[in-house]
């Protein structure tokens, strides 16, 4: 973390899980044993149809909500779909992009990602864009090749003013409900090669500014020393996002000073 030039964002990525009245539930036990002071900003990424009960369960408690797809077109005939005005106009404030699960079993492609990141940022929300590399890409030594490619290809055409409302999260696929982490040494190189890439494209400031996460089995037992790395600025969280107790250990952890 550097609270000095970026937000911290710890944001649960709660996937196909809960329902509208699970929604509630875990805002009222979060609310119970959230920590007063935050000094990074929380965000609870639901699947779109509990988005309208997790707005109202999670108004007075300075947590935002995010979604966990967007379609790219504005309108039309796109059965099943949802839009970025749509979630806009819900409330919705970030929206996670390219995750590896859609990638893998919902044909996202760099290409796709890049469309929506465009669509997210017109209408006004803040894209969470997943990079991360599967353990065969991994064990080919060919992550930072692959992770340059698709940060440069999610970011390609998006203006410097608008690039500082992206966050971008490391999630590595081989440490996704897996168990197994990243080392603390691991996420930090790639977390700082993703703000090097950032730098190159568009210079020190903006690359300075932007948020970049780690996501991939960060529980309460790993997360301070994965915050500890001064360029990984939160998290992206599943598994553990899912219990309030082990997400507010992860809030606090990012808390610390
Ligand atoms: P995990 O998922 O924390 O359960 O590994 C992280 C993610 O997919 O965002």
């Amino acid at each position: 973390m550097n609270r000095r030039y970026r937000k911290t964002i710890i944001a649960g990525n709660w996937k196909m899980n809960k329902t509208a009245t699970d929604t509630k539930k875990f805002a009222e036990e979060l609310k119970a044993v959230m920590p007063k002071a935050k000094w990074c900003d929380v965000v609870v990424c639901v699947p779109f149809v509990n988005i309208p009960s997790a707005i109202k369960a999670f108004k007075d408690m300075r947590v935002s909500v995010g979604a966990q797809n967007v379609f790219y077109e504005k309108d039309g005939a796109y059965t099943g779909e949802v839009s970025a005005d749509m979630l806009k106009d819900l409330g919705v404030k970030y929206v996670i992009i390219g995750h590896s699960e859609r990638r893998q079993y919902f044909g996202e492609t760099d290409f796709t990602v890049n469309k929506k990141v465009h669509a997210a940022l017109e209408a006004g929300l803040h894209p969470i864009i997943c990079v991360g590399e599967s353990l065969e890409q991994r064990e080919l030594g060919i992550t930072m090749e692959l992770i340059a490619l698709q940060v440069k290809s999610a970011l390609a055409g998006i203006p410097a003013d608008k690039l500082r409302k992206c966050v971008i999260a490391y999630e590595p696929i081989w440490a996704i409900g897996t168990g197994k982490t990243a080392t603390a040494e691991q996420a930090a190189e790639v977390c700082t090669f993703i703000r090097t890439t950032v730098r190159h494209l568009y210079g020190a400031r903006i690359a300075r500014s932007i948020t970049i996460q780690y996501g991939g089995s960060m529980k309460p037992g790993n997360a301070s020393e994965l915050l500890a790395q001064p360029d990984i600025d939160g998290g992206l969280i599943g598994g553990a996002a899912l219990k309030a107790n082990d997400f507010v250990e992860i809030i606090a952890a990012a808390n610390q000073d």
